[in-house]
Parts: C-alpha cells; sequence; structure tokens
C-alpha cells in the first residue's frame, strides 16, 4: 500500500487534540485516513508568525507525522481570512451576496498555495499518493506539478461546488477551475456537486467528457472526477462512546433537563449552518405549541469559528440576539427553553449528549457533506433511538433520507417546515423511530471514513 502524503490547511495537530465540534468534519477524517496507511500530514500549524517563516515543525504520533508551517499575519489576512473564507466559502456555499473579491487576497491565496508546495515537496517521496483537500488549497497540485512533481495527485473538495452561473460571478474563475485540471482524481461528497463542476468545465472550459467514466479532457490532460461522500470514523466514534465520560455526559445532560425532551444541535458558528433560521423554526413551534414549552429544552453547541471576519461576527450577534429574545419571552424562574454553548467538547461527550437527545437537528442552509448528523445517528441507542431532522440542503441528506424513510428532511428556510418536522418527530411512534434508525444506520456505519478513504486511495492509484 502506497505511503500517503495529505495536505490541507487545517492539521489536527496531536497537541492540539481533542475537541471535536470546532474543528469542522475534515481534520477528523483525515486523522482516521493517516493512521490506516501511514504517511505524513502537512499543513499550517494554526499560529500566527512573522519572525522565522520558513520553518517546519515535525510531530510524530501513532504512525502519523505531522508537518506544519505557520503563517505571516498578512498571509492570515489575506490567504485565509481573505481569499479562502470571504471569497471561496461563502461563493461555494451560494453566498454570493457575502462574497468579497480583492486582486490582493487573491494573489495571497496564490502565493501561500505557492509556498505550500515549495514546502511539502522535500516530503514527497516516490510512489507516494498525495491528496490535497478543500478549497484553501485548490492550485496546490499545479503548482506541485509545476516544480515536477511526477506522484498521482488528488484533490478532495470538503464544501458543496456551485452552479455555475454562481462560480462565473468569481473574477479569473477560469484560471482557479484550470488549476484543477492538474490532479488525477478530483473528489466531490455528492453527485449534484460533481454534476456543476462537470457541467462548468464542459460549458466555460469546453471540456471533453465522458459521464461514465468521469473523465474530464481539456488542453491534451485527462482528469477523473467523481463524488466520494465522506463517513465518520465509526470505529473510533464507537470507541469513545464506550468511555465513562460519555456516560457521565449523557447522565449530567438527561439530570440537568429533569425529564423533559432533550433536543440538540451541534454546529461551527458559521452562517452556512443555518442557525438563526433554526431558532426562528423553534420560535415558530413554541408559538404554536405554548402548552409544550415546558416540555422542551433545546441546547445548541457552537464554537465560534473564524471570528476575525465580519459576516461571522455578524451571524454571532444575529444568533445571540435571537436566542435572547426567544429565551427572554419564553423563559420562566425554573425554565430556560434554549441553552447556548460557545464551546467545544471530546467526541465523547458529544456522544453521551446525542444519545441523551431526543431530537437531533441539522439544518444548514448549505453544507458539504455534515458528520454531526452522522454522528448523532452513530451514538442513538437502537432499542429507543432518537429523530435526525435533517436539511433538505446538507450532502448528508443524499445518504440519510434513504428514500423518505430515513431522517426528517427540511427546507431549512422555512419556520413552519421546521415547526412541522419538531411536531413530528416528537410524537413519533417507537416503531417509526426504530425504523429510521435502522434505515440510517447501515450507510453510516459501513460508509465510513475508511471506506472512504479506501475507495479514493485506491482510485487514485490506479488511475
Ligand atoms: C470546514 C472546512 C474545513 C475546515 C473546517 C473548520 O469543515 O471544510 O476545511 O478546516 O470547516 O474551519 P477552520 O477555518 O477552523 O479550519
Amino acid at each position: 500500500m502506497s505511503r500517503l502524503v495529505v495536505i490541507s490547511n487545517r492539521v489536527a495537530v496531536p497537541k492540539a487534540r481533542g475537541v471535536a465540534g470546532a474543528q469542522g468534519g475534515l481534520a477528523g477524517a483525515l486523522n482516521a485516513a493517516l493512521k490506516d496507511r501511514g504517511g505524513v500530514w502537512f499543513g499550517w500549524s494554526g499560529q500566527e508568525n512573522d519572525e522565522q517563516l520558513g520553518n517546519m515543525d515535525l510531530q510524530r504520533s501513532n504512525g502519523v507525522t505531522t508537518a506544519t508551517i505557520d503563517l505571516s499575519k498578512q498571509e492570515l489576512d489575506e490567504y485565509y481570512n481573505g481569499y479562502a473564507n470571504s471569497t471561496l466559502w461563502p461563493l461555494f456555499h451560494y453566498r454570493i451576496d457575502l462574497a468579497r473579491y480583492e486582486n490582493k487576497t487573491g494573489e495571497s491565496y496564490e502565493r501561500v498555495n505557492d509556498r505550500f508546495a515549495e514546502s511539502v515537496m522535500p516530503l514527497i517521496e516516490e510512489g507516494d499518493l498525495v491528496w490535497v483537500h478543500d478549497y484553501h488549497l485548490i492550485p496546490l497540485g499545479e503548482r506541485l506539478r509545476s516544480r515536477g512533481v511526477k506522484n498521482r495527485i488528488g484533490f478532495f473538495l470538503h464544501t458543496p461546488w456551485p452552479p455555475t452561473r454562481l462560480l462565473t460571478s468569481l473574477p479569473f474563475h477560469e484560471r482557479l477551475v484550470k488549476t484543477m485540471l492538474s490532479y488525477d482524481l478530483i473528489g466531490f461528497q455528492t453527485p449534484e456537486w460533481l454534476s456543476s463542476f462537470v457541467h462548468y468545465c464542459e460549458n466555460e472550459l469546453g471540456a471533453k467528457i465522458d459521464r461514465e467514466s468521469g473523465r474530464i479532457t481539456h488542453e491534451g490532460r485527462t482528469t477523473i472526477a467523481r463524488d466520494y461522500p465522506i463517513g465518520i470514523d465509526w470505529e473510533h466514534f464507537q470507541a469513545e462512546g464506550a468511555k465513562p465520560e460519555a456516560k457521565e455526559a449523557e447522565q449530567r445532560f438527561l439530570a440537568s433537563i429533569r425529564g423533559r425532551t432533550g433536543m440538540i444541535g451541534v454546529d461551527r458558528l458559521d452562517y452556512s449552518k443555518g442557525l438563526p433560521e433554526r431558532i426562528d423554526g423553534i420560535g415558530r413551534f413554541f408559538d404554536e405549541h405554548p402548552e409544550r414549552v415546558r416540555d422542551l429544552v433545546y441546547v445548541q453547541i457552537a464554537p465560534p469559528s473564524r471570528e476575525d471576519v465580519q459576516s461571522y461576527q455578524e451571524i454571532r450577534e444575529e444568533l445571540e440576539q435571537k436566542t435572547g429574545q426567544i429565551n427572554g419571552a419564553r423563559s420562566e424562574v425554573d425554565l430556560v427553553p434554549i441553552r447556548y454553548v460557545n464551546h467545544g467538547y471530546s467526541h465523547a461527550e458529544l456522544y453521551g449528549f446525542f444519545r441523551a437527545s431526543k431530537i437531533g437537528l441539522v439544518t444548514p442552509l448549505r453544507d458539504g457533506m455534515n458528520l454531526v448528523a452522522k454522528e448523532y445517528v452513530a451514538a442513538q441507542d437502537p432499542d429507543d433511538p432518537g429523530v435526525l431532522v435533517l436539511s433538505d440542503f446538507a450532502g448528508a441528506a443524499y445518504q440519510l433520507d434513504c428514500d423518505g424513510k430515513g431522517a426528517l428532511l427540511v427546507n431549512p428556510h422555512s419556520p413552519d417546515a421546521l415547526a412541522n418536522a419538531l411536531n413530528k418527530a416528537l410524537d413519533m411512534p417507537l416503531e417509526e423511530r426504530k425504523s429510521r434508525y435502522e434505515a440510517m444506520i447501515t450507510t453510516v456505519r459501513d460508509d465510513n471514513v475508511r471506506e472512504w478513504t479506501t475507495q479514493f486511495c485506491d482510485d487514485l492509484a490506479k488511475g
């Protein structure tokens, strides 16, 4: 089996591990991939440093070597907060109203990609599979090729890929997409994002497409593009769930809600996650069923994310305001219907909280996949499972809808749809909860992160 060189902006460095929710799905998934295959994980250290920019920090733990570099303040402003998170992230989540375009951040993005390529080059050995991840590093493969790297190089996008007419609002979109054709294999989370990418290549670049095999041929080079839905690290999550911390967390949660029904949401505090819309839906439910306010507690765990970006500051304010309004209107001296927490928890604790919650709310406005949805299902008691209320716009809906027999799919933009789904979930008989759980658990368990890594890496190796 070939060694793997994984390259991503965010690296779960051993000393910083432990808090789930906050790091997003990518870091956890890659950790699992590397543990199995062995190899190197290269990326940003998470540190700002203006003094010794060339230095690389190497750490070894559980067979995985992490190699990280620091970024300067200017690189963080322009590449990470700027082009990656104020241009590409909103655009890829269909929010062109929030996307900002500035030449200087675009140039910095290219320079940082170049610096990543230069720094990782000495770590790549003959025969290694090189696997680049996510929207921060789209041009990296092309930068490696221009330095003579001949290894097989794959790219996986963890976010959605936008429809062509949205993408063409990005200045220099052609330049960006063309660099992707330097990869041997490109993976997307769902058939929907894959089809938007293929549409772009065909219509904007005039590439030749073979839909059956996923081959995209342009200017004499062929790339394969396919969908590879990412899964959770099932074994790790179950092992975490078997720890005493998980049981303690479950009991702590249940004791605190004192016989009421617990509902939970765990999301990075990001506008793509539909948090204010979710709170509106809960508010609508309380308006329609005031008699049920006393029976319910909603816990929203929302670790802040990308706090230097203005749109993230705004979404946080909006969420705080809405939560405060509903709690102000609906609380009693002995009752607060919405609990709002701004920090992350370990996987063991989340397992316990999920198991104690009869409803899991995962209602992003747009999401590449969303592994919280799968973790919620994985943590349920098969004899008395909770109900997953899932956005139709999350990549996970492709797998967890189960022909209408799995999650309750909702339109997250509609407070009425959310309120109706809550009502249905609360009244759902045990038999139906069990059959929905059983429909979902098979894909959550079997289509796990190991399967995902194996499929992607096997395809990358064979070409
Ligand atoms: C999403 C992205 C990841 C990113 C994560 C956390 O899951 O797809 O690439 O690492 O969010 O965001 P952050 O900006 O903290 O790395």
